[in-house]
């Protein structure tokens, strides 16, 4: 288990809002929710990130996160941003890894891995995510699956730099299905991550890594994820796009 009381709730935004619908979301979470022991994570598309970071400078416990980055600081790389510039920017996380990028856009585990020590190089936290496909769960392979992902991403990651770590459990045939892992499969994968993390960086070390959950998370079932003894927290997508419900799922990780 995470040590920390805290729980994350990061909201990924993913290609949607236009401008005026992210501001006036973002302006509903920062007027109607006040967070003691939760860190809640707003990752909106790259164009909106000026503005959201002046937004939630302000606001305890509300943090800013990109989508993706690239593993050079600068250079030709056309239609790419750099860590570096989100950190100027004021953004505090990086998402890397996400199944879409790695669906859509072939990101191996190698690429993935450049990116995250480009991204820690910067001084950006990652949020690192993972997961199994359905055809891994069926054919029983998904506990390897993920120890690859995880053992490729970590191979050279300096072990003084965890704290800027945090894994995100996404089982790719839960995202944007409404079919969600049960506590019991989420927690058992989250156990097993956090043996991985102990097998490399030792147990304590381990411990202070948050990993949360991500995948068709709702109002509805956040609770029981979120109550889960090694999820600490959760990685909502579309229910992130609707004020009320992200509002909801927020709250029910501060009651716990
Ligand atoms: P979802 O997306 O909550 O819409 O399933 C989660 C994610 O992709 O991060």
């Amino acid at each position: 288990m995470f040590e920390s009381a805290e729980k994350i709730i990061a909201g990924n935004w993913k290609m949607n809002l236009l401008p005026g619908e992210g501001l006036l979301l973002v302006n509903e979470l920062v007027n109607n929710l006040e967070v003691q022991k939760t860190k809640v994570i707003l990752a909106p598309p790259f164009p909106y990130l000026s503005e959201l970071s002046k937004k939630l400078k302000s606001k305890p416990g509300f943090y800013l996160a990109a989508q993706n980055c690239h593993h050079k600081s600068s250079g030709a790389f056309t239609g790419e941003v750099a860590p570096q510039m989100l950190k100027a920017m004021g953004v505090e996380y990086v998402i890397l890894g996400h199944s879409e990028q790695r669906s859509l856009f072939g990101e191996s585990d190698e690429w993935i891995a450049k990116k995250i020590q480009n991204a820690l190089i910067a001084g950006l936290n990652v949020i690192y995510c993972c997961g199994e496909t359905l055809d891994d769960r069926d054919a029983g392979k998904q506990f390897d699956r993920v120890r690859s992902q995880v053992q490729t991403a970590f191979n050279k990651f300096p072990s003084d730099r965890l704290d800027q770590v945090v894994i995100a459990y996404e089982p790719v045939w839960a995202i944007g299905t409404g079919k969600t892992a049960s506590p019991e499969q989420a927690n058992e994968m989250h156990a097993h991550i956090r043996d991985l993390l102990a097998a490399q960086f030792g147990k304590n070390a381990a411990q202070t890594v948050p990993i949360l959950y991500g995948g068709s998370v709702k109002s509805g079932n956040a609770p029981d994820l979120l109550s889960c003894p090694d999820i600490d927290g959760a990685l909502v997508g579309g229910a992130s796009l609707v004020a009320d419900e992200f509002i909801e799922i927020v709250r029910s990780a501060e009651k716990l």
